[in-house]
């Protein structure tokens, strides 16, 4: 089966077998067959955080359990908890809260991929984390068939990073997800911490004192719409690397040679935008290969792109690449935020 679709790279690798499960029974269904217990399992969502580099030699399982319902309402804190189904699409997940007048995770909007690929890497943008509204997960042991509920301790959140990134790799897949949102009753003030939301808010004639949770909406998917390439047009996995995090002696030390660089204080330390570095280093706009088949996004240098016909191999030595060049000119060692397989 080729795994062309199930990519937003758009990377065409082979995978030895395939199937789809639309429930956490189905899901222990397949885990029960001799041949999928013998095999290298890769669970897949929206494929939009993968590196395929290679064929797969073992079962790809697609999870695609749907389902989007408000399970309870709490009327002294506000607030309402909103269970959504792993394979629901994010963005979806999004609409849906906006359409009940829920808010809390609108400046997370149109991040590609599925609800169960969210807490993986504790998705974030323009200055919100799935963290910020997470209740709780609840995710089937593959080793067991158990079902197993996460509360948000256990789930051992850190910026891009969450325990089943770490410890729990490969043991679990999430089957739902379980967010705690704002209702419209009682207005809490929206999120525009992130300058650029407040500046288009203004490009977009909205009324940026007191926008509503649909108009940050807005403001984002117009960012992202100007600055990152939709995969359906250009095949991506959105950041390539983390954004680096490094001592204030060495920020300083960095800030005398390059005066414009930015940085966010974080406790120990500065985060740098490794897209400032990688554009620095020479990289923004570059293509590489036959017909210039891959390369860096000419609008935000963070994202790889695969302009049609490239290899996950090819991609995978553009990044090494930049590693060792932004590893040379800077003394900062980037690393990749997509999984490479
Ligand atoms: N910058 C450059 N050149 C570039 C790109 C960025 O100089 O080519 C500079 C910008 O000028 C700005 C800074 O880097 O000063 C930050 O840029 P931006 O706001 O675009 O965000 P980012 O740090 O590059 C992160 C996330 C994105 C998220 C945005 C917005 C990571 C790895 N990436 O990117 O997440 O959308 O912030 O919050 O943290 C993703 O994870 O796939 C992703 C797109």
């Amino acid at each position: 089966v080729s795994l062309r679709p199930y990519n937003t790279f758009g990377l065409d690798v082979q995978a030895r077998y395939f199937a789809r499960f639309a429930s956490a029974d189905e899901l222990r269904q397949l885990l029960a067959l001799p041949l999928v217990q013998a095999a290298n399992k890769l669970i897949l969502g929206g494929g939009s955080n993968l590196l395929l580099t290679q064929n797969f030699e073992g079962v790809v399982l697609k999870n695609e359990i749907k389902g989007l319902e408000i399970i309870s309402e709490e009327a002294d804190t506000h607030t309402a908890l909103l269970r959504a189904g792993a394979g629901e699409s994010w963005h979806g997940l999004v609409e849906y809260a906006l359409d009940e007048e829920l808010s809390g995770i609108e400046n997370l909007s149109l991040i590609p991929g599925t609800v169960g690929a969210a807490p993986l890497q504790n998705i974030g943008a323009y200055g919100a984390e799935l963290q910020d509204t997470f209740e709780r997960l609840e995710a089937l042991e593959i080793s067991t068939g158990a079902l197993r509920v996460f509360g948000k301790e256990e789930c051992g959140f850190g910026y891009r990073e969450s325990v089943f990134k770490g410890p729990l790799k490969n043991q679990f897949v999430v089957t739902a997800v379980v967010l705690r949102l704002h209702r419209a009753s009682a207005p809490r003030p929206a999120n525009v911490r992130y300058g650029a939301i407040q500046d288009t808010l203004a490009d977009l004639g909205i009324d940026a004192t007191e926008p509503t949770p649909r108009d940050v909406s807005r403001a984002v998917v117009h960012i992202r719409r100007s600055k990152l390439p939709d995969p359906a047009e250009i095949g991506n996995a959105g950041s390539f690397f983390k954004n680096p995090e490094i001592s204030q002696h060495k920020f300083d030390e960095l800030l005398a040679r390059y005066p414009t660089l930015p940085g966010y204080p974080v406790p120990g330390g500065v985060k740098v935008p490794a897209g400032w570095l990688i554009e620095q280093a020479g990289f923004k706009g570059m293509r590489r290969g036959a017909g210039g088949s891959h390369g860096v996004h000419d609008r935000q240098a963070l994202v790889l792109v695969n302009h049609g016909g490239a290899t996950g191999q090819e991609i995978r030595e553009l990044a090494e690449e930049i590693i060792r060049t932004v590893g040379m000119q800077f003394g900062i060692e980037l690393h990749p935020e997509v999984n490479i397989l």
